[in-house]
């Protein structure tokens, strides 16, 4: 779906740049064509000669170069290229792009481009939450621009956490998605994602490990297929393609509520979600207190099973995908859920996997159905892995691609 695409690779000074050659060498071996155009602070970290040989092209990196009679290639390079994306983008760079600073070869390239624009920013954590940074990444998004990551990780300053440049492949692929075909148009679907928080008291809960970059990257690949999604998701800290509609839940009283409100809507329901399965029978105003006490006993009670009440009771012809996180006896497990929970397709994940399951950006998974034999992938990032869920939905809806 890339191939024959021209694309302008911007790459700006971070350390994440050592990382854009490897961008570069993916988008050539999908068949686009790429025109690097960098500001002078990227080549601190990685050199022209590397860019030009990988790209097969010239380098733009400056607007007035002293051999040129006039100077419009920003201009003309933007008529000549189908899509502009930004990897890494710097928080300066970010910044320049939100309020209408155009001062060098990159700002005047993205300043002059009329077509879609996907940015991958990459930063040290401090820098990424802080109020401006995401008052401007806000902005970008909300001007359709499309971004990509930050993932959570080790960062190269030392510290860990949100700002990583999302990985060359899962940027690749992003662009690979928004240029594929769109097989789901006039379709809704309804996705879950995230962990729940069951309160115990004001100050404590009980929640799980779920990032939400399972069901967040389905909602992406789906909206990329020209679906139109409903994303319920639990409290997580990474953000939501833009395309998508957002409804944030923290329990799953909440969750179900959400759920049963949209599924009629919908044509497919995708359950990514890690919902509590008990939450705690009595919630305390007050915060408990360990004085006079060594130990504490909470009750808990059932939560409803959203995916077994959508499967079983609420269905009207629409396809319902239930995931199954397992630690033993996997594909007998994903079978049972598949029967007791009415699914047409769960898809299983085993912590046991390397890479796979809760917070990865990577995912092994197993698509159990009841027509044929499991079908078992190999570990992949989430965003490939959320595109191979919704192919199985798109044979399920008997949608031609
Ligand atoms: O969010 P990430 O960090 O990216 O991690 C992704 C993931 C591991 C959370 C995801 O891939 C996954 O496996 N999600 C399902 C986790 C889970 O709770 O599995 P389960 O086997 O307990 O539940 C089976 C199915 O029933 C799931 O579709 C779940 O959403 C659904 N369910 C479970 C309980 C409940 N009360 N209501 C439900 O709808």
């Amino acid at each position: 779906m890339l191939k024959g695409k021209r694309i302008i690779l911007g790459i700006s000074g971070g350390i994440a740049a050592y990382k854009s050659p490897l961008i570069i060498r993916l988008l050539k071996q999908k068949g686009a064509s790429v025109q690097v155009v960098c500001t002078q602070n990227a080549l601190k970290f990685v050199t022209l000669p590397v860019l030009e040989t990988l790209s097969e092209n010239s380098v733009y990196l400056d607007v007035f170069p002293k051999n040129r009679a006039y100077s419009t290639e920003h201009i003309s390079i933007t008529d000549n290229a189908d899509a502009m994306l930004v990897a890494p983008a710097t928080g300066n760079v970010i910044g320049k792009f939100a309020s209408g600073i155009a001062d060098d070869a990159l700002s005047t390239t993205f300043m002059a481009f009329d077509k879609p624009v996907f940015i991958a920013p990459a930063m040290n954590t401090k820098m990424w939450l802080s109020p401006i940074v995401q008052r401007n990444v806000k902005m970008l998004s909300e001007l359709k621009h499309i971004l990509i990551g930050p993932g959570e990780g080790d960062l190269a300053c030392g510290y860990a956490g949100a700002g990583r440049m999302s990985e060359p492949q899962e940027i690749v692929d992003s662009l690979e998605a928004f240029f594929s075909s769109k097989s789901l148009s006039g379709k809704k679907v309804l996705v879950t994602a995230g962990p729940t928080f069951e309160k115990i008291d004001p100050v404590r809960y009980i929640g799980n490990f779920s990032s939400g970059k399972m069901g967040y990257a389905i909602a992406s690949v789906l909206a990329s297929r020209g679906a139109e999604v409903v994303l319920v998701s639990g409290p997580v800290s990474i953000a939501a393609d833009p395309k998508v509609e957002l409804i944030a839940t923290e329990s799953a009283m909440q969750m179900h509520q959400a759920c049963l409100k949209q599924f009629p809507k919908c044509d497919a329901a995708i359950m990514a979600a890690a919902v509590a399965d008990f939450r705690p029978a009595d919630f305390s105003n007050k915060k408990l207190k360990k004085e006079n006490t060594d130990s504490l006993t909470i009750k808990l009670e059932k939560n409803p099973d959203i995916l077994a009440e959508l499967g079983s009771k609420k269905k009207k012809g629409q396809i319902v995908i239930g995931f199954a996180l397992e630690t033993d006896n996997e594909v007998e497990n994903a079978r049972k859920k598949l029967n007791n929970k009415k699914a047409d397709l769960i898809v299983l994940n085993s912590l046991n996997d390397a890479g796979s399951g809760f917070m990865h950006n990577t995912n092994s998974i197993v698509l159990v159905d009841r027509t044929g034999k499991p079908i078992k992938y190999p570990l992949m990032s989430k965003t490939e892995a959320a595109a191979i869920v919704v192919d199985a939905l798109e044979a399920l809806l008997n949608v031609k691609k």
